[in-house]
């Protein structure tokens, strides 16, 4: 498969319909991983997983990219951009990081990096924006690190583990893209 997008740890590629595995089904069926996420409710299909794909994939309304580890190949999660509003030039990223084993190694922080760099270099875009949970602290950290801003907050917003918790809104203009 073709790579798209090449970084040190990783490399982003276009998502198929050949990454509607079992593991990649079991990473949307964790609770550890969908606690930070809008999925999770409700149990995922591969017959899900392989729609998603299909409509993510679909034409140019998004871009879903396959996050694969540059030494085996293996694929480890996704990053998305969404809700391109070629106006006001903006986008919205969402990021999934499925394989556990890989978290904590500043993989999220390299893969936003690259994604963004594309959306403010290649697409023209001029700012780009995300939602992410007040228990997500792992990504609010990487985020703030690559320069995203707190843009807003929508309090006691999500109902997770049994509590209501907060949504936050974060943004970043090409100009604040940290290296
Ligand atoms: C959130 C996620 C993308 C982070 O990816 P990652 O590759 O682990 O992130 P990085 O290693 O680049 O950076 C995370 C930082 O937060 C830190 N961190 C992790 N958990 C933390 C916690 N509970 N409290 C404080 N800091 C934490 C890490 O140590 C790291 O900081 P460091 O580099 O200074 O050590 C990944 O865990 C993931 O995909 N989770 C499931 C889905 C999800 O929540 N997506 C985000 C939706 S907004």
């Amino acid at each position: 498969m073709n790579r798209f997008i090449e970084g040190a740890q990783i490399y982003l590629r276009a998502i198929t319909a050949e990454d509607a595995t079992d593991e990649y089904l079991s990473w949307i069926n964790d609770p550890e991983t969908t606690r930070g996420l809008a999925t999770g409710a409700f149990p995922s299909t591969i017959e899900d997983l392989k729609k998603y794909i299909a409509e993510v994939s679909n034409g140019r309304k998004a871009i879903m990219l396959a996050i694969c580890d540059t030494h085996n190949n293996t694929h480890i999660g996704n990053i998305k951009l969404d809700q391109f509003d070629w106006i006001n030039r903006t986008c919205e990223l969402g990021l999934l990081l499925g394989n556990k084993t890989y978290w904590g190694k500043g993989i999220g922080t390299e893969v936003c990096r690259l994604t963004l760099h594309h959306a403010f270099t290649k697409l023209n875009l001029r700012k780009v924006v995300l939602a992410v949970y007040a228990n997500n602290p792992g990504a609010i950290k990487l985020y703030e690190r690559i320069g995203f801003k707190h843009e807003g907050c929508l309090r006691k917003q999500i109902f997770c583990d049994g509590e209501y918790i907060d949504k936050y809104y974060m943004g970043i203009f090409s100009e604040e893209l940290t290296r």
